[in-house]
């Protein structure tokens, strides 16, 4: 057999490609900011795509069975969690899922909880809609940052309809436990809630031992009250290309989600439902790769970090991102002083934590020592 070969160290410019990550910032600036990879999507995407492409027609388009088979197929082999094809609703992306899901199962009469620091467009989707909002701020645990189920059965008001989860979390890189998902289901059936489940980073899990669980497939009664968003986008570097799925169970919140989606949500992508397709089914190899080369990055990010004098960060045990405590360098904008000295990171002020910033290490070693290297400058002129 052909031994694959994948060069996750080759440079790809991508200032001239329309891409926002590199287009943010002056070329002095580099762009660590968005979670977008800076690798090349593996070669069985691109080829899948080219022979479409070569077809010369791209009128629109069907879900093909192969696509929602392959789906099924993976969670089952993946996670034990045994889908029907009709659960599935294909989506232009998990970000709309999420606007989808606040949208169709709150009024302006409801709460939706959302743990924090956390992803900006959850926060965004819920004041797009006009709900309002329940914070819980996540509880640092053995290293981990982890929903605190004590804390929200102390603030429950009534209103709540809906709780938001991330898993694994954006950006703290935690990738929950059956127990701690058992506990939120524990209050989510208490308090009768429906619970969305953005699962978009679940392949790129990078500590040993540790085995990405959906919320929904803990049992039944997960299921029945629970809207998962997945895609490839994240592991496979497909972002561009807005593809992702819902699985609704339930019947009713299921038929609610479509009638939200009707007429709005876009019709099937045809080029992303190829790209997607190709992933799932052939691109396991260059996943694995890939997450040996992140986990590289992650380790070489921690140990610079932590060996820094005001500024901390968590080993992420999923996401390639890094979460950053800059709280001891009593800076009230960390990201933008760091962007003087060439780094360009997000701000943990959109996450919920300003003294925080966001790391994304999904760049080239060569790029990453580059980036620390400035940090450890930005850091010494304080
Ligand atoms: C947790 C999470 N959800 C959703 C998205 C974006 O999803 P999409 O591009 O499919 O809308 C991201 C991207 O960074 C993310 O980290």
């Amino acid at each position: 057999m052909i031994k694959k070969i994948y060069n996750f160290d080759k440079f790809i410019d991508r200032s001239n490609s329309d891409s926002l990550k590199w287009n943010k910032y002056n070329k002095n600036i580099i762009p660590l900011w968005i979670a977008d990879s800076d690798f090349s999507c593996p070669p069985c995407i691109l080829k899948a795509l080219k022979e479409r492409i070569n077809h010369g027609i791209l009128g629109y388009g069907i879900i093909s069975k192969n696509l929602s088979n392959i789906i099924i197929e993976r969670l089952w082999k993946n996670y034990k969690w045994k889908i029907n094809p009709e659960w599935i609703i294909y989506i232009s992306g998990v970000v709309s899922g999420l606007n989808l899901t606040i949208r169709a199962f709150t009024t302006n009469k409801n709460s939706v909880i959302i743990p924090i620091p956390i992803y900006p467009p959850f926060i965004y989707a819920t004041n797009l809609a006009q709900r309002s909002k329940i914070y819980t701020k996540l509880i640092q645990i053995n290293n981990r940052f982890i929903i605190d189920c004590n804390y929200l059965n102390k603030h429950i008001y009534g209103n709540e309809k809906l709780i938001m989860l991330c898993n694994p979390h954006n950006p703290v890189g935690t990738s929950y436990k059956y127990y701690e998902l058992e506990k939120i289901l524990e209050f989510v059936k208490k308090y009768n809630l429906i619970v969305c489940s953005d699962e978009i980073h679940c392949d790129l899990i990078l500590e040993k031992g540790i085995q990405h669980i959906p919320f929904a497939s803990l049992n039944n009664d997960a299921e029945q009250c629970s809207i998962t968003l997945m895609s490839p986008s994240k592991s496979f570097n497909i972002s561009g290309l807005n593809f992702a799925i819902a699985i609704i169970p339930n019947k009713k919140l299921r038929d609610t989600f479509n009638l939200f989606k009707q007429g709005i949500s876009p019709n099937i992508d045809i080029l992303s439902c190829i790209a997607a397709e190709s992933a799932w089914k052939n691109g396991n190899d260059w996943l694995k790769k890939q997450i040996k080369y992140l986990k590289i990055n992650r380790d070489l990010l921690f140990y610079a970090i932590n060996k820094l004098p005001y500024i901390s960060m968590l080993k992420p045990e999923a996401t390639y991102l890094g979460w950053i405590n800059c709280s001891k360098m009593n800076i009230l904008n960390p990201a933008l002083y760091f962007e003087k000295y060439g780094i360009g990171l997000s701000s943990g002020k959109d996450f919920g934590d300003a003294n925080f910033i966001r790391f994304n290490f999904a760049c080239t070693h060569d790029i990453l020592k580059k980036a620390l290297k400035r940090i450890e400058h930005a850091i010494n002129q304080l």
